[in-house]
Formats: C-alpha cells, structure tokens, sequence
C-alpha cells in the first residue's frame, strides 16, 4: 500500500520543519494519530504499554502483525511503519527479510524498524536494496537491555564515538531515517549535522530532524512510569480512574442505569427512532 507519505518523502524533510511521530496500535488510536502525524510507529513498546511485559523482548511477531494491521485501518494520510520484534531480524539478513516482507505483506506497512548500529548495517543494505525501507533504532536500544545492564542514558563521555559511528554505518547502508533513543543533547545534535538523513529522538533533545514518543506516555495512561524525556500533555489515567471508580459508586447506589438508559415495555408516541 502507498501511503501518503513515503519514505523518500521523509527523507527530503531533513533539516527542515520537525518530522511529528507516535507510536499508535490500535485503529481508534491511529486514526487520532494520523491527522497529526507524518510517521506513526506500531512500536514493539506495544509488549509493555498494551500486554503487560516487563521488557520489548517478549514481544512476537504475530504480535506486531495484528497491532499492524489494527492501525493500518486507521492511517490515510502518515508514513507507517512496523518495529521487527527481538529475535525476528539479528541472524541474518535473510531471515530480516523474510520477517520485514511478511510485516509489510500482511499489514501494508511501508517501511519497518529495526535496533542496532554498525551490526545491522549489512542487513539494512540487504532489506533496503531489495525494496523494504527501513528506519534505524541507535543509542538506546530497549531489545539489548540485558546487555546495557538498565535503561541509561547513552553516548556520554567516549561511548560518544561508537554511537556516531552507528549512525554513520546505517545512514550510509541506506536508512530512511534514524532514532536516537535517550542519547545526550550534543550527540545529537553531531549525528543530525553528521548524517544525510532525518533523526527522530526520543529523549535525544531538540537537535533532531523530528521527534516521537510512546503514545500512551504523552497521553498519561500511567501512574508510575514517569520518564525524564516525556512531558505529559494530558493525564488519561487519572481521567479514566476516577471515571471508573464513578462507575462503580453508581451501581452499588443504584443511581446506574437511571430512567433514560432504560427501554420502557412501550415506546414513547412521540420518539421517531423506535427505542
Ligand atoms: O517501540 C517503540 O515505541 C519505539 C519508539 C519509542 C521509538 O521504538
Ligand atoms: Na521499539
């Protein structure tokens, strides 16, 4: 499927107006999403904000197939694009390509994302010249968290050179776009003068090309994750508590159902939809 906006399309807003991003995975949400954004991210973040995983690495990709294609029901005007799931994408190029192919077939996403720098770059070549865009995920890279040992903040002191070398090595093995994820303002902001295509950061500063963030985060959907690099611009938890503890008074009170909730025995004469 041709989205509206497709990855040369992203690629030519380097340096220009802000690249707007979410993640989104349910059609409701997507359809929200879509008339604000340029790109909409069915993140593997969505093992932990929708199924309750403590970590991305437990999400699979009949997983992401399903939010896929959820929220391509929901997208007319944004780039869409799908995060290959650990496991699904490391071993080679081959099986990269057969699990980014399979994504796009059944969702008719247009790109996909994929974790991981200097590693990666030959898999990023091999999808890219064979026609699957692909989006680069570096710095902080939540499918490694074992190996980071913790969520940290990336690329202070010396690490500062491995993580531009990635963003080099993916740029130049053909990605349309890299994330940089909770990585340091002046890292940044030397990667997006470095590189010929867009950044989109997420805790990476406002030195990107663009920005995204986790959807449920920026809407407030939970009490106790309260990360530095999301400002929340509404409190949908709270919102949806006290609505539901509302609920609940009402029917222990039987305040709820009221009369106009109710279907009399007889419709009233006067209604001219039949109740
Ligand atoms: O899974 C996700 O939501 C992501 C974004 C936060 C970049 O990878
Ligand atoms: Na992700």
């Amino acid at each position: 499927t041709i989205s509206a906006l497709t990855p040369p399309a992203i690629m030519a807003r380097k340096g220009g107006e802000p690249l707007v991003c979410l993640t989104a995975y349910t059609t409701p949400v997507a359809r929200l999403v879509d008339a604000h954004c340029d790109i909409v991210l069915v993140g593997d973040s969505v093992g932990m904000v929708l199924h309750g995983l403590s970590s991305t690495l437990g999400v699979t990709m009949d997983m992401m197939a399903m939010h896929g294609k959820a929220v391509r029901r929901g997208i007319e005007k944004a780039l869409l694009v799908i995060d290959l799931p650990f496991g699904a994408y490391e071993a080679s190029p081959e099986q990269a390509f057969a699990n980014a192919s399979r994504l796009m077939a059944e969702t008719g996403c247009a790109a996909v994302k994929l974790e991981g720098g200097e590693p990666m770059a030959e898999t990023i070549r091999f999808l890219t010249r064979r026609g699957i865009p692909v989006m680069a995920h570096i710095g902080l890279t939540p499918q490694a968290v074992n190996a980071f040992g913790g969520y940290k903040v990336q690329g202070r002191g010396e690490a500062a050179t491995a993580i531009e070398r990635d963003a080099v090595a993916v740029a130049e093995a053909g990605a349309f776009a890299v994330v940089l994820e909770k990585v340091t303002e002046g890292l940044a902001r030397r990667i997006t003068e470095t590189i010929s295509v867009p950044t989109i950061g997420i805790g990476a500063s406002p030195a990107c090309d663009g920005q995204i963030l986790v959807v449920d985060d920026m809407l407030g959907m939970f009490a106790d994750f309260r990360p530095k690099f999301v400002k929340r611009y509404a409190e949908l938890g709270q919102t949806a508590e006290e609505a539901i503890a509302a609920y609940a008074q009402d029917v222990r009170a039987r305040r709820f159902p009221a009369q106009e909730h109710v279907f009399a025995d007889t419709p009233a004469a006067s209604r001219k939809v039949p109740t």
